[in-house]
């Protein structure tokens, strides 16, 4: 995999995407054969947006590896509150580590970034628009529970401003996958995305406005939040808060091997009675996101190339 930075899953080929879910699994078998391996270095964390697994699932990868973070903290505690910019940010903390993850609120803003920076950045989402590490332990979920070849997938909920939505479908364009985008008309993908994904070689991809049309042909149903935080007007959440909720009695229709899949945090959009079934692969999803990280950083800091290989 030769890429300066990860800024989004269009960049990804189907070659990069199995090296990374190869290397994933490979750590995942014998994370102890990588313990000290990046000993020594430091990953850049700069996250201006909430976050709890993949913060915490990059800082548990790169210690695994052996190295260190170094974290800017909160946007309340940084110097973006005197006023800095976050080129002049990123400037000063690439000085600091051998990598960056940037987390931002603005779509653009991990493009942006990299154009001032010489080592690695990883884009952990930026607003509305991608979400590349999300998708590459999607995509390792995916694999282990349903197979990536010859899949049927469902993606549900907010399509407009989930930014792991973008992401993952652009990458299962890769995979000749079949996408079934439901939520409500107000939420659904972006027009631009569905564009590029009819563009795309092999995207077989339709729209729904109900579960109910595919649920019995589906493989993985990826299930998503409404992004409360994204909408301009909290009165236009309220008229979509609540809808595309699934329970026991939703999956009836389902195939006894559908894989239930979430980036988290839910809200509600999950009945916690389906977190003890078989469907239930969210949590092992949220997990998988160390291996996966653990590979992408080996990969990246190798390729960053102060020479340990
Ligand atoms: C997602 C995100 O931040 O986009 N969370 C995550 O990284 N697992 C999904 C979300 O916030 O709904």
């Amino acid at each position: 995999m030769r890429h300066d930075h990860l800024i989004t899953s269009k960049q990804l080929s189907r070659a990069d995407i199995e090296t990374v879910l190869d290397r994933a699994a490979e750590i995942d078998a014998d994370p102890s054969a990588v313990a000290d391996r990046h000993a020594n270095r430091l990953l850049g964390l700069l996250f201006f947006e909430p976050s709890t697994r993949t913060k915490m699932s990059f800082e548990t990868a790169m210690k695994r590896l052996g190295g260190d973070v170094v974290d800017m903290g909160s946007v309340e505690s940084s110097s973006v509150k005197k006023g800095e910019t976050l080129a002049d940010t990123v400037r000063v903390i690439e000085g600091y580590a051998d990598a960056l993850v940037l987390r931002h609120p603005k779509q653009g803003a991990a493009t942006m970034a990299s154009e001032f920076v010489d080592v690695p950045l990883l884009n952990a989402g930026d607003g509305a628009g991608h979400h590349p590490t999300q998708t590459l332990l999607d995509l390792y979920t995916i694999r282990e529970n349903a197979g990536l070849d010859d899949l049927t997938i469902g993606i549900m909920g907010d399509l407009k401003y989930g930014r792991t939505v973008h992401s993952l479908a652009y990458a299962l364009t890769n995979f000749d996958a079949r996408q079934h985008f439901v939520s409500p008309e107000s939420l659904q993908l972006p027009r631009e995305v569905v564009y590029d994904l009819h563009q795309a070689d092999g995207a077989g991809i339709r729209e729904h406005d109900s579960l109910e049309e595919v649920l019995p042909s589906l493989d993985v149903l990826y299930v998503t939040r409404i992004q409360r935080e994204r909408f301009p007007d909290e009165q236009e959440y309220q008229k979509v808060a609540g809808e595309y909720q699934i329970d026991m009695e939703t999956l009836e229709a389902a195939s006894d091997d559908l894989t239930i899949m979430h980036p988290l945090p839910r809200v509600d959009e999950i009945a916690p009675a389906i977190d003890e079934t078989e469907y239930a692969a969210y949590f092992e999803q949220a997990h998988n996101g160390v291996p996966v990280r653990m590979a992408l950083l080996d990969l990246f800091l190798q390729e960053g190339g102060d020479g340990d290989e």
